[in-house]
């Protein structure tokens, strides 16, 4: 049993967080994570209350262990926030936020509903920051992570940085896909890491099917960190596939598919270099949409049940971290 300050704090039995991974980021998901032991995450990003609400307790309905909600801000204009973040804190035990400076405000606002306060960063600036606004934890997020990325050096400098800067539980983001990987953050001290890429494949993230063949095709060389999906949020780099850059860029035409809202059935454009996760909902020229991706891609090998990911990558990272343990067998 891997147990840190994190998995104390939070109340799990593996050091491992579900990254909110945009629309994949659904109830089941979060619940079938929360259920093998992680901290499952939901992503309420720009939804209204009662949306926050209902998408939570859909969760809580499947599980019982920890379900965070995250904020997006990048994509939200933070002072709309606060009554989605009071609907999210009233039924999450962990409210998660990424891209705005850390804000007091908001991590007050968490507090005062009961839940604890999470803010991932990319700089030991930004992570004394969320230290100073009261956040309970941070993630430290290196260059090799697969989405958009305020990290801008890799993970094992940052995190080392972090360590000594906050006295906080720090998950490591990035890079991370394999126990050996898992094993590597636990051992220069991280409390546990947070996980996107791998759970994309997951059976339970809904991710567009042609999308998950690709990330398992795919080797850390094939991703790339680069600011071309910025039809609506300039200047924000992300990491994906070079090879959904160059069916973008390749694209002719300004609507490159569709998306239909699963609740009610709204049919919405995807228009060419438009930031969206590309989900079991969206139809058209799939290769020419963001395929978010991390170096950690190379774990990903196949479609599995999420509960299979979580025990693999906490099995092998387990067995590794006790063959280096004082007293054990070379
Ligand atoms: C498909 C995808 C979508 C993501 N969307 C978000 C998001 O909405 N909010 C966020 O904080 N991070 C997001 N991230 C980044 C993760 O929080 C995390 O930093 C990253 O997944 C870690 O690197 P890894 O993908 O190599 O595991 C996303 C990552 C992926 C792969």
């Amino acid at each position: 049993m891997l147990t840190t300050r994190f998995t104390e704090l939070v109340g799990c039995t593996v050091p491992i967080q579900q990254a909110p991974i945009g629309g994949c980021a659904n109830p089941r998901l979060a619940a079938a994570v929360a259920e093998a032991g992680g901290l499952g995450m939901v992503s309420v990003t720009g939804d209204p209350p009662e949306i926050v609400a209902t998408r939570l307790d859909q969760a809580r309905q499947l599980s019982a262990g920890p379900i965070g909600a995250h904020f997006f801000l990048l994509m939200i204009d933070p002072a709309s926030a606060p009554e989605s973040v009071v609907a999210a804190a009233e039924r999450a035990p962990v409210v998660d936020f990424f891209y705005a400076n850390p804000d007091p405000a908001l991590v007050d606002i968490v507090h005062a509903a009961g839940a604890l306060a999470s803010w991932q960063i990319g700089s030991v600036e930004e992570a004394r920051a969320a230290a100073d606004a009261g956040c309970d934890f941070v993630i430290a997020q290196g260059i090799e992570a697969g989405g958009h990325g305020r990290g801008q050096i890799g993970l094992l400098a940052l995190l080392d940085a972090v360590l000594s800067a906050v006295d906080l539980p720090v998950l490591a983001a990035g890079g991370i896909g394999t126990g050996r990987t898992l094993a590597a953050v636990l051992a220069a001290g991280a409390d546990g890491a947070r996980i996107g890429t791998r759970f994309v494949a997951a059976e339970e993230a809904e991710a567009h099917p042609r999308y998950v063949e690709a990330l398992i095709a795919s080797r850390p060389e094939d991703t790339v960190r680069s600011d071309t999906f910025a039809l609506d949020y300039p200047g924000a780099p992300h990491r994906a596939l070079r090879s959904s850059i160059e069916a973008a860029q390749a694209f002719q035409g300004d609507v490159v598919g569709e998306f239909v809202d699963p609740t009610d059935g709204t049919r919405a454009p995807v228009r060419r270099f438009q930031k969206l996760t590309i989900t079991r909902h969206v139809s058209g020229a799939i290769e020419a949409m963001p395929h978010w991706a991390g170096e950690s891609v190379r774990g990903v090998a196949r479609v599995q049940p999420a509960a299979e990911i979580v025990r693999e990558l906490a099995g092998e990272a387990e067995r590794l971290l006790r063959r280096c343990s004082p007293g054990s067998a070379p």
